[in-house]
């Protein structure tokens, strides 16, 4: 049977990617009620392939939240990784260098899974296939938020509005422009993914410098491989067969990569560009933006899922101290909070994207300073530290 859906609600929230799903489920468990607005139906939002490697924070969150038990079981922990560069790998000993901290392997779309199985169980409301979702009146004390769903419009009246739909969602781009500022860089280069079911080619992640252009090998289970490759932003997807993929892969990867690599047919392949972006501020009255819909960052740092996870964190926070204790502080505090974290997580993601790939407008000269910050960092403990310690994610409460 399916949830009835109020009409008013506390927190109207508007995308059910990991931000919705799991700003829901942290104010389910503090008792706050919320629904939840979708354009797409709950498989199309399942079958978007993403990233996979989750900080401590985003694990103790999924914990917090009380999804985490399948993550426990499958996700695979990751005390290291390892940088290609000049034919030889080095790894970056995480565990080490930070003092014990690991990162988990566990994909998007299963943690998406978890989360939506749990609001489901819950018998929490949640509108797939919500049409023209418009904000209104955030400025008040009296939002509103309206939609049509099979021909019928509705209005959702709230006290809080989310904006968890992602970077081409509505709540952004409903922020009078004099309001905001948006801050951008767009890359030269896409990333062209694979998805197979074959044993990745080593224990860990391989992030590739070849003189052909970045590579990244990593994966999804003992079984299920993901790889990528930078790619023109002119190239097609169309125009990658599996076989060319995999030729291509080999060429950047070293002796003992090219021998392990086990090839198989694709179950997913696509080319994706690569963006820095920032939005300031996140609130607007009534009207918070958390996750992709204030924020992307180049995947070269996996960075993306686990900001949204600890925007929403401060948000449930910011929520939860609004309805308990009647203050204002958290959601006053909620944009410079999150944005302090979030360009330090923009500034890694950038700084490792320029690090490994191939620029093309850049000539010679830049593979040689590449290469020389390489071998620095690789072989300096205070360098390798600085990668490792933004690799697994900064404290919640870092700096303050
Ligand atoms: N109305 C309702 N829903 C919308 C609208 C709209 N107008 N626009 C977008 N949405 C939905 C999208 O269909 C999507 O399901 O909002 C959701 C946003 O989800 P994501 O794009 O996954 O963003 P977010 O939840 O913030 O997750 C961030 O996703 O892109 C990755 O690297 C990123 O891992 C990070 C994570
Ligand atoms: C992925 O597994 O999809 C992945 C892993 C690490 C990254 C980016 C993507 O840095």
């Amino acid at each position: 049977m399916s949830t009835p859906i109020p009409n008013r609600t506390q927190v109207a929230i508007i995308g059910a990617g990991p931000s919705g799903l799991l700003l829901g489920q942290l104010l389910h468990k503090a008792g706050i009620e919320a629904v939840i607005l979708e354009r797409q139906t709950g498989d199309y939002v399942l079958s978007r392939i993403r990233a996979g490697v989750l900080e401590q924070v985003c694990i103790d969150l999924m914990d917090e939240a009380g999804v985490g038990q399948r993550m426990h079981q499958e996700g695979l922990v990751h005390g290291g990784f390892e940088m290609l560069y000049g034919g030889t790998r080095h790894r970056i000993d995480m565990n080490k260098l930070t003092g014990g901290k690991n990162v988990m392997v566990y994909g998007q779309t299963e943690l998406t899974r978890d989360l939506m199985d749990a609001r489901q169980a819950a018998g929490l409301p949640t509108v797939y296939e919500a049409k023209d979702v418009a904000i209104h009146d955030f400025g008040s004390a009296k939002p509103r938020v309206t939609y049509w769903k099979d021909g019928v419009e509705h209005t959702l009246e709230c006290d809080f509005i989310a904006g968890c739909d992602g970077f081409h969602g509505v709540c952004r781009a409903s922020v009078p422009r004099t309001a905001i500022r948006e801050f951008e860089k767009v890359y030269p280069f896409g990333w062209l993914g694979l998805l197979s079911d074959t044993p990745p080619v080593s224990e860990e992640l391989i992030y590739v410098n070849s003189p052909r252009g970045f590579a990244l090998c990593s994966q999804r289970s003992k079984t299920r491989s993901r790889y990528y490759l930078q790619v023109p932003l002119t190239d097609r997807i169309e125009e990658w067969t599996d076989e060319a993929f995999w030729q291509e892969l080999r060429l950047r990867l070293d002796d003992e990569g090219r021998e392990k690599l086990v090839t198989g047919p694709s179950l997913e392949k696509s080319i994706a560009p690569l963006r820095s972006f920032v939005t300031e501020p996140l609130r607007f009255g009534r009207l918070f933006l958390a996750g992709d819909a204030g924020h992307i960052v180049p995947p070269t740092g996996a960075k993306g899922l686990n900001l949204a996870a600890t925007d929403v964190k401060y948000l449930s926070s910011a929520i939860v101290e609004f309805y308990q204790e009647r203050s204002d502080a958290g959601i006053d505090g909620y944009s410079a909070r999150c944005l302090r974290r979030i360009w330090k997580a923009e500034r890694f993601s950038w700084w490792f994207t320029q690090l490994m790939h191939r620029f093309p407008d850049d000539g010679p000269i830049s593979a040689k300073f590449q290469e020389a910050e390489l071998d620095y960092l690789l072989n300096s403990e205070a360098g390798s530290r600085s990668i490792a310690e933004n690799y697994v994610g900064l404290p919640l409460d870092f700096g303050e």
